[in-house]
């Protein structure tokens, strides 16, 4: 049995802030991941508030045993230091998995320094609806207990089979949660699969066509298909249906912008609205994959002016426009403004 409808706005500790109602959209084109036990990385914080929608304090894979408690305490130092919200900068972390040694001591060391200043937390590893269940309630208790003012939010990570047998029930979980990122890698390892790729396409993945029966013996062309599309795929719909946002994740090559550019702007156009960027050069990647492209722009401006009310038919280059078009146009257009709003330099290539 799950709680009353009626109930699900309700705080789960007495003192803990009134949860939202709406999740609200901000642009989060890279959600780019530090990993603050660095002394180096952390001197570069007031440079890259300059650069990123979100920045993450990662405290889970890819920080190594040893640099687990620096990684954590270096995060709170940093966000002691620096002023995030004046950048309009998120202020994000990954936590570790529910099932590591550090999970609970990283909640409770994020939530009682930070807490009113951090925005999402990133939940590793979610296997079903009780890891979010179990988090929020957590959550709850530490809200009450520290002061917090609003809510902290939770972000899933879809890497693992169970994840994406539950991504619908994940998605809904909570009023907490802000929205979902792809794990490939751990999702690879979790199916089975036979790749050591981070995202991106693989040369074995593909079909043939069929022989030519005139011509038995000439080759038969092949492509790469590509094997992330199906769960991406299922993340997007997930998050529509529960009014929060799917992210594509990590992609690991970073000696390869173009397999890159190509995973994002997939991801883009099905329905994602950011990228983790791993490296400062992913930074840009995002940058301009996730900021719809300015012809686009231009394009669904003028199906709008078309169609002032959003009803009837209207012919733009020869297309009929009607009112699902328009609504299309209206997702391009609406994104264009918010963005154009953080960024300066790609709201003048909107002429907005
Ligand atoms: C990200 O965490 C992944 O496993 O791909
Ligand atoms: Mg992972």
């Amino acid at each position: 049995m799950s709680r009353s409808p009626k109930d699900f706005f309700m705080p789960l500790a007495i003192g803990a802030p009134d949860p939202l109602r709406n999740i609200p959209m901000k642009p989060s084109r890279m959600i780019h991941f530090m990993n603050a036990a660095n002394e180096r990385m952390r001197a570069r914080v007031p440079q890259m508030l300059e650069q990123v929608d979100v920045l993450l304090g990662n405290l889970e894979d890819a920080v190594s045993v040893d640099e687990k408690v620096n990684a954590r305490e270096g995060f709170i130092e940093v966000v002691k230091a620096n002023d995030f919200k004046a950048n309009e900068v998120g202020c994000w972390t990954r936590v570790n998995a529910l099932d590591s040694p550090w999970f609970l001591d990283d909640l409770y060391r994020l939530v009682s320094e930070i807490g009113n200043d951090l925005d999402v937390i990133m939940i590793p590893k979610v296997l079903g609806v009780e890891d979010i269940h179990y988090v929020d309630r957590l959550l709850a208790q530490l809200e009450a207990k520290y002061n917090i003012v609003k809510p902290l939010l939770i972000h899933a990570i879809l890497e693992t089979g169970g994840g994406v047998v539950a991504v619908d029930d994940i998605a809904l979980a909570s009023p907490r949660m802000q929205g979902m990122s792809f794990g490939p890698a751990d999702l690879a390892a979790s199916r089975r699969m036979k790749t050591t790729r981070v995202g991106g396409g693989h040369p074995f993945y593909r079909v043939r066509t069929d022989p030519n029966p005139l011509d038995p013996d000439s080759e038969r062309a092949t492509s790469q298909q590509d094997p992330w599309h199906y769960s991406i795929a299922r993340m997007v719909d997930a998050c529509v249906n529960a009014g929060i946002y799917p992210y594509y994740g990590p992609f690991g090559d970073i000696s390869d912008p173009d397999g890159c550019e190509d995973q994002f702007r997939s991801a883009f156009l099905l329905g994602c609205v950011g990228a983790w960027s791993l490296h400062p050069s992913q930074i840009d990647i995002a940058r301009t994959v996730f900021s719809p492209d300015p012809d686009e722009v231009i394009l669904a401006k003028r199906i709008l002016d078309a169609m002032p009310d959003g009803s009837g038919v209207a012919m733009v280059d020869g297309k009929m426009q009607d009112d699902a078009t328009w609504k299309q146009a209206k997702v391009i257009y609406d994104l264009a403004v918010m963005i154009a709003q953080r960024d300066p330099e790609i709201a003048k290539s909107y002429g907005i």
